[in-house]
């Protein structure tokens, strides 16, 4: 059914899909049918209350992701005024809704549920006056915060009118039926053509065409683009779950990132998307990596490399904190926010902020014509496809290759000889086989994994290169797993979280063999001398580890450069086998959103 196929893509709670095919729905059959937990639980409903198909009409559907509201079947999507003529699902967050819903409710209106959504389908009621593009645009001027919306309405059968601010909205164009999706992926098995729309814009939908203005009412003109990969590329292809096929297909992603960028002749990198001459790049004084989750992981290796390759001094910001804290950002500051989805809401507020003062801003985003791309002006694509297992996996490897190449890039420009640059594009063009090495190890890391399913807590300890590894690695198994993992830098365990080691609290030591593996050998003597189990990572032929550790996963031999990509490999699996061990909901971990569009 419709609305399964365009909600089904895991992960994507929060997001609003809806469907218009031939003009006209017979006033009887409209419904709205909701339900806790899984769309398969809605499709169950569905199927009891109204028949499997959506025929010849409209319809809007919605994933929460809870904000204002337990998630219960009072609060979700979608809410309708108290006449019941109109219904809206929303994206984002009404930042205001306190205030209007007292004044609603000071008129009379009752509320049906606690959401913050729900003012909008009663503030629609208020503005009709027999328009609903007109009420629609009315409600919004009297709202702040974020929205992706979707309305229909009883009185206007075949015609929906959507919105966006802050969060995003695309319209799929069919042919003699028209989608609109928070993400492309919800619709790339129907339509290959996509109008990703603006902040502020307003769109009349019906199912030949989009009308798309301000909320002015001004008509504006937005490209149609076409959605870039295969629509098989976002379906599970035999694997158990995606995030196993995603683990499994970072040897092609990563191939695919690294394709046509890498200049044997000038020893260079060469990445388009960035669109910055010698001179300009000869300029960049400081660079500040702005991203969340593991996209921030991976701009933490990113520093290691710029400061290391191209002596630019870097600051990694949680991209939630850069906006309010007032950031010093100069000309000659280049901010890269980091971004798989491109639609972070926290990470794009981070682009505006940059862009307001005055910044060069170049993205690195996965998905294209995501709005974090779009706005900074400049982007590097990961040519990842695209990722639907929540828990962000191939995404981080290609993020740590381009901030590689890119760190390569202004490393040329600077201080890097024509030699090391050789050396490293051979390093670089290899990861793609080291990769596949460590997967072939799949079954070890499995073994390993099970020993270990049953703990409650998880240390992850890194130095260097691999400290950021060793936050990713955390971050992964608390994701999925829900064990309580923390990730520290090795020496760090000392002053503090040491505390809580004993012989049921496991260490994930990474100690492959790169520099610093010495320090490291001394922490793990620590973690053993309070009894917490020891796994280690250790580089293939390096016995030292062996013998003073519990379990060994084996990582081929690298620099330091590419070992933070490999190493990554092995602790997703790990991840990933401890949580298939626990039986947990791989795709879809409670309480997690694929993107997150709400500060
Ligand atoms: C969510 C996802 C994480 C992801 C983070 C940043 O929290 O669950 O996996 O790392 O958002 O997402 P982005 O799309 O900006 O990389």
């Amino acid at each position: 059914m419709w609305y399964r196929r365009l909600c089904r893509t895991p992960g994507s709670p929060g997001h609003v899909v809806g469907r218009i095919e031939t003009p006209g729905i017979p006033r009887l059959d409209r419904k709205s049918v909701k339900t806790i937990g899984k769309v398969a639980n809605l499709e169950k409903r569905t199927a009891e209350q109204v028949g499997l198909e959506l025929k010849n009409g409209l319809g809007i559907a919605h994933t929460r992701w809870a904000t204002h509201g337990f998630p219960s079947e009072e609060n979700a999507h979608p809410h309708l005024d108290s006449s019941g003529r109109f219904a809206v699902v929303h994206n984002g967050i009404i930042e205001n809704y306190q205030v209007l819903k007292k004044h609603l409710q000071d008129q009379g209106v009752k509320f049906a549920s606690e959401t913050d959504s729900e003012v909008l389908s009663h503030l629609i009621a208020q503005c009709y006056n027999g328009d609903l593009f007109d009420a629609v645009a009315g409600a919004l001027k009297k709202v702040t915060g974020t929205y992706a919306i979707a309305v229909i309405s009883s009185e206007h059968p075949g015609v929906m009118v959507v919105a966006r601010c802050g969060s995003p909205l695309l319209v799929g164009v069919g042919s003699g039926e028209m989608f609109i999706a928070s993400d492309a992926a919800a619709i790339a098995g129907f339509t290959r053509q996509v109008i990703y729309l603006n902040d502020h814009d307003i769109a009349l939908v019906t199912s030949a065409e989009a009308d798309i203005r301000s909320l002015d009412n001004v008509a504006v003109n937005r490209n149609v683009s076409c959605i870039d990969w295969e629509p098989e590329a976002a379906e599970k292809s035999g694997f158990d779950h995606f995030m196993l096929k995603e683990i499994c297909e970072q040897p092609e992603a990563l191939a695919n990132t690294i394709r046509g960028r890498l200049d044997t002749r000038a020893a260079n990198a060469r990445l388009n998307g960035l669109n910055l001459s010698p001179y300009e790049l000869a300029r960049i004084h400081r660079i500040v990596i702005a991203a969340c989750g593991t996209s921030m992981h991976a701009g933490m290796v990113g520093r290691y490399y710029f400061e290391d390759l191209a002596a630019i001094p870097v600051d990694v910001e949680q991209a939630a904190e850069f906006r309010y804290r007032n950031p010093i950002i100069q000309p000659d500051t280049l901010v890269i926010p980091v971004s798989q989805s491109g639609e972070t809401a926290d990470t794009l507020a981070a682009v505006r902020e940059a862009a307001n003062k005055g910044a060069i801003v170049a993205a690195v985003c996965n998905v294209v014509g995501s709005t974090i791309a779009r706005e900074s002006g400049r982007c590097i694509y990961l040519h990842a496809g695209p990722e639907i297992g929540v828990a962000s996996t191939k995404a981080f490897t290609c993020q740590v290759s381009v901030l590689l190449m890119m760190a390569m890039l202004l490393g040329r420009n600077r201080r890097m000889s024509y030699q090391a640059a050789l050396e490293l594009i051979a390093e670089i063009e290899n990861i793609p086989q080291l990769v596949r090495e460590v997967l072939e190890t799949r079954s070890h890391i499995e073994t390993v994994a099970r020993k270990y399913a049953k703990a409650d807590n998880f240390f992850y300890i890194g130095r260097g290169y691999l400290y950021p590894v060793a936050l990713e690695g955390a971050l992964k198994l608390k994701e999925i797993s829900y064990i309580h993992a923390e990730g520290y830098h090795a020496a760090e365990l000392k002053h503090g979280p040491i505390a809580l080691l004993e012989d049921k609290v496991p260490v994930l030591a990474l100690a492959n063999d790169l520099p610093g593996k010495d320090k490291m050998i001394g922490n793990i003597q620590e973690c053993r001398a309070r009894c917490s189990p020891v796994i280690a990572t250790a580089t293939t032929g390096d016995l030292e580890v062996e013998d003073m550790v519990d379990d060994v996963i084996r990582i081929p031999r690298c620099s330091q450069y590419v070992a933070p990509i490999v190493t990554a490999v092995a602790l997703q699996l790990f991840a990933y086998y401890i949580a298939r061990e626990r039986g947990c909901e791989i795709d879809q971990p409670r309480n997690l959103a694929k993107s997150v569009t709400v500060e």
